[in-house]
């Protein structure tokens, strides 16, 4: 008999990674959808006859105390989360309500149904937990700050997946993972936000991209190597956390300049603070005709492409997270396979294919 895997947070980025990665693994996949007015399920359009969907919300304790009783999982990866630091300031009671609250229905509601020696539980944690940046490698014993609303609720269920684990015994454990993208990421990460841009700018139907807080350093995986973490931890023979990173950071320059590279866009930043603007110093036509089947003369040299922002800006910007995942290595015989530079290729590259981004 297959195993039984229960994903929330199936319809985001990770959650349509992760079905895909335990299909393949032989599951059978049940995730949980919330109800939108627009299509939501669209990362999942390939697979979504191989996979059972449940109408859901992390807001409504009985509907997830009824799915656990019904699906009987083997497995829980809870991924749903109002997962976006900056919205976090602006929806904080919601963003609680989904994220702390809506982690401790899924824990409760394992204890209560008397299944805590069936399941075994996986929390979503995030580096966000670690907030101050004061320069060093965060692993598993360094000390949390969170800076955000996300992370104060992330806090909550990070400890509370761990008092369950100490207090009943169950399989219940922490990844706690570092930025991972992929041309799954949401459109207002910064990573995609940039990607769709140099497909639009390239293709004529954008000419500049506002973004705010160029400085800031992030520790960036790809999504389809973190998943596999996750899937790791819960057969790890014993209940623990794990940081999850490629133990390297770029800046959101480093991205940008990445990115339209790919397409023989060669960037060059002046000024700085919110006066800082990105120009054309030059551009490779040959490799802008290979990417884009067009020539750049809609772009020229000294064209100024990326302005600051301050709209963009956070009321509490963390300037660098970068993860030590050695334990994952040691312990689970993980680590990233996908660097930097192929990760935004594979992201300019569909991006380029999308018709609209
Ligand atoms: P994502 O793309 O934003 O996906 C979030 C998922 O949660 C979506 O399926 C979303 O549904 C669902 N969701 C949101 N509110 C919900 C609610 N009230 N009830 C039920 N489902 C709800 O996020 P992701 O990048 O895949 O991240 C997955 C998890 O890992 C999140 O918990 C995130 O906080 C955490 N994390 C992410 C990263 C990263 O770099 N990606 C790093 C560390 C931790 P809709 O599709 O309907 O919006
Ligand atoms: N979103 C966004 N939009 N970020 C921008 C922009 C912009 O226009 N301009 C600069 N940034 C900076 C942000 O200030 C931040 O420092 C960095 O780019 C990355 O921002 P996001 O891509 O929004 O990701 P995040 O690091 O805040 O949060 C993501 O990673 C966390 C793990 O560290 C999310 O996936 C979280 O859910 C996750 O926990």
């Amino acid at each position: 008999m297959s195993k039984i895997a229960l994903i929330t947070g199936i319809t985001g980025q990770d959650g349509s990674y992760l079905a895909r990665h335990l299909l393949s693994l032989g599951y059978t996949v049940h995730g949980l959808v919330r109800r939108s007015s627009t299509h939501n399920t669209e990362r999942l359009h390939d697979i979504e006859n191989k996979i059972i969907l449940h109408n859901s919300d992390l807001t409504d304790s009985l509907n997830v105390v009824r799915l656990v009783q019904n699906i009987q999982p083997h497995e829980i990866y809870h991924l749903g989360a109002m997962s976006h630091v900056k919205v976090s300031f602006e929806t904080p009671e919601y963003t609680a309500n989904t994220n702390a609250i809506g982690t401790l229905r899924l824990l409760e509601a394992i204890r209560f149904l008397g299944l805590s020696k069936q399941i075994k539980f996986y929390n979503a944690a995030t580096s966000e937990l670690y907030g101050q940046n004061d320069g060093t490698l965060k692993n598993e014993e360094s000390a949390f700050y969170p800076r955000s609303p996300y992370g104060t609720s992330k806090l909550f269920a990070y400890w509370s997946t761990k008092n369950y684990r100490e207090s009943y015994n169950l399989f219940a454990a922490n990844g706690i993972l570092f930025n991972h993208e992929s041309p799954m990421r949401g459109k207002n990460f910064v990573s995609r936000k940039i990607t769709c841009a140099v497909a639009a700018i390239a293709h004529n139907q954008q000419n500049k991209l506002h973004l705010g807080n160029l400085n800031a350093k992030r520790d960036w995986g790809h999504a389809k190597d973190y998943v596999k973490a996750m899937h790791l931890i819960l057969q790890h023979h014993t209940p623990d956390d794990f940081v999850i990173a490629t133990g390297q950071t770029k800046s959101v320059r480093d991205f940008l300049k990445q990115a339209f590279a790919e397409v023989g866009i060669h960037l060059v930043f002046q000024n700085h603070g919110i006066e800082e603007v990105g120009i054309i110093d030059h551009i490779n036509a040959d490799c802008f005709f290979e990417k884009t089947q067009n020539t750049p003369d809609h772009l020229s040299n000294g064209q100024p492409l990326i302005k600051v922002n301050p709209d963009f800006f956070r009321p509490n910007e963390i300037e660098e997270l970068r993860g030590d995942a050695s334990k994952a290595q040691k312990e689970l015989n993980w680590k990233p396979e996908v660097s930097f530079e192929n990760l935004v290729s594979e992201m300019v590259a569909k991006d380029l294919k999308n018709q609209k981004c």
